[in-house]
């Protein structure tokens, strides 16, 4: 039988136990009753990637629906086991002990969660708020930006997330500040990503306020932003950095972004509930970023910057059982698995007549997410027509994607709970597909 102890145990955590909010994990031993202990390989990560034995391990600790497979994992991250049971027991004690619980205790344990985010970002607790997404981190970041006047620019590119574009939009409108967009080469090196922010920046001296996307969800090209942040920064330009995607599917801090002014997500590849981002600001930048709608708090602290009013006490509260679990499985480990699967099946397709990979194999460029085109198909009704041919003849599920420049296409995203075979089936059923186009 595998408690909560256990399982900490069999992952070489057990030390966390104390650190994270321990009342609801009680429940913990009854829903791992019969899965197997998670003892991680001492091997490193490239070759863990690849030993199944480890993955089906892995695996057991997801309840994962049948009749289809499941790959599209870039939407949000399914809750492993000791995560769902923390997720419930904080559940139900927030709900049993209400405000007598929130008024009292709950401003502690919540410091104690954003510490251990914090460490996991490499950042400063001070530096970060907790949001309930990437959107709510991002959207307060663009809109507060203070230094955008008339006759100045933001840029943006087409892979950006929408509704950050739309934000940046909104910004460049209320100051009278122009919107410059860029479009991300394709097929996208990193030489030629890099030359195209740099002739933008060189040929947009009025420009303020840049938009990157790390790792974007149309197409799941990595950019390299830590490069390309300097770049804009000898120029006196300030960036936005949506890591939206980042931690969890690829194993980085903060530091490798180099950004000043981050937001990113927990809920997608950290396993922890819906409902949980990150905004980052460099500590001295806090000035930079105004304050909420007139937040009237202390003026030197980041929750001036983000009210979330009453969130989900339950979602925060499950962050450190989240971590706790995406550190036994191994960041390394977990970021080299689930680009072995994206490798699986890309390496089967590419090349193949009618089959179009869209994100490049460079190991610096791509991690989970790879997206492609059938038979050169660009459009909407096309591409959606491809999602559920792959469901309905493959029970293979994927999502359309549009906002490319070039035209829409189909993503692909697997996690750790998928086997290779099923990437091996995707890697058929496309095969099938283009020689039917
Ligand atoms: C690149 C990117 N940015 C931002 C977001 C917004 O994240 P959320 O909807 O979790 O707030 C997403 C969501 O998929 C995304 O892919």
């Amino acid at each position: 039988m595998l408690t909560r102890r256990g399982f900490l145990g069999a992952a070489g955590l057990a030390g966390l136990a104390a650190t994270t909010c321990s009342r609801p994990g009680d429940a913990l031993g009854e829903l791992q009753d019969d899965l197997p202990p998670l003892r991680r390989p001492s091997a490193a990560p490239d070759v863990v990637a690849r030993d199944e034995e480890y993955w089906r391990r892995v695996a057991a600790y997801y309840q994962v629906g049948e009749g289809y497979t499941n790959l599209e994992a870039g939407y949000f991250g399914m809750m492993a086991a000791p995560v769902l049971a923390a997720y419930h027991g904080h559940i139900d004690r927030v709900n049993r002990d209400s405000s007598y619980y929130a008024r009292r205790d709950y401003g502690a344990d919540f410091e104690a969660v954003r510490e251990r985010v914090a460490r996991l970002l490499g950042a400063r607790p001070p530096e970060i708020a907790l949001t309930r997404g990437a959107t709510e981190a991002l959207q307060r970041l663009i809109i507060q930006y203070r230094h955008l006047a008339p006759g100045d620019a933001v840029i943006y590119a087409d892979l950006d997330y929408g509704a950050m574009q739309l934000a940046m939009n909104a910004l460049a409108q209320q100051r009278g500040a122009s919107v410059v967009k860029l479009e991300i080469p394709e097929p996208a090196t990193r030489a030629n990503v890099l030359d195209a922010y740099a002739r933008i920046l060189e040929a947009t001296p009025s420009a303020r306020l840049l938009l990157l996307t790390h790792l974007n969800n149309k197409t799941g090209l990595i950019i390299p932003v830590q490069e390309i942040v300097a770049l804009a920064r000898a120029r006196g330009v300030d960036t936005v950095v949506d890591a939206a995607h980042s931690f969890g599917q690829c194993d980085l801090t903060l530091d490798d972004l180099g950004a000043d002014f981050v937001g990113l997500n927990l809920h997608k590849w950290l396993g922890a509930p819906v409902g949980a981002g990150v905004m980052y600001i460099k500590g001295s930048r806090l000035g930079d970023i105004d304050v909420m709608l007139g937040d009237d708090g202390p003026a030197d602290r980041i929750e001036s910057r983000m009210h979330t009013g009453t969130a989900n006490f339950a979602t925060f509260l499950t962050v450190p059982a989240a971590l706790d679990f995406h550190d036994a499985v191994g960041a390394p480990h977990k970021a080299a698995r689930v680009r072995y699967l994206r490798d699986r099946w890309v390496t089967a397709v590419r090349g193949t007549r009618g089959i179009d990979v869209l994100t490049p194999d460079d190991h610096d460029l791509v991690a989970a997410i790879t997206s492609f085109r059938l038979g050169g198909r660009t459009g909407t009704e096309e591409n959606q027509a491809i999602v559920r041919d792959l469901l309905e003849r493959y029970g293979l599920f994927t999502v359309w994607r549009n906002g490319v420049a070039r035209g829409d296409c189909v993503r692909v995203t697997p996690s750790v709970y998928n086997t290779p075979a099923d990437l091996d089936r995707l890697a058929e059923a496309l095969r099938a597909l283009a020689a039917r186009a």
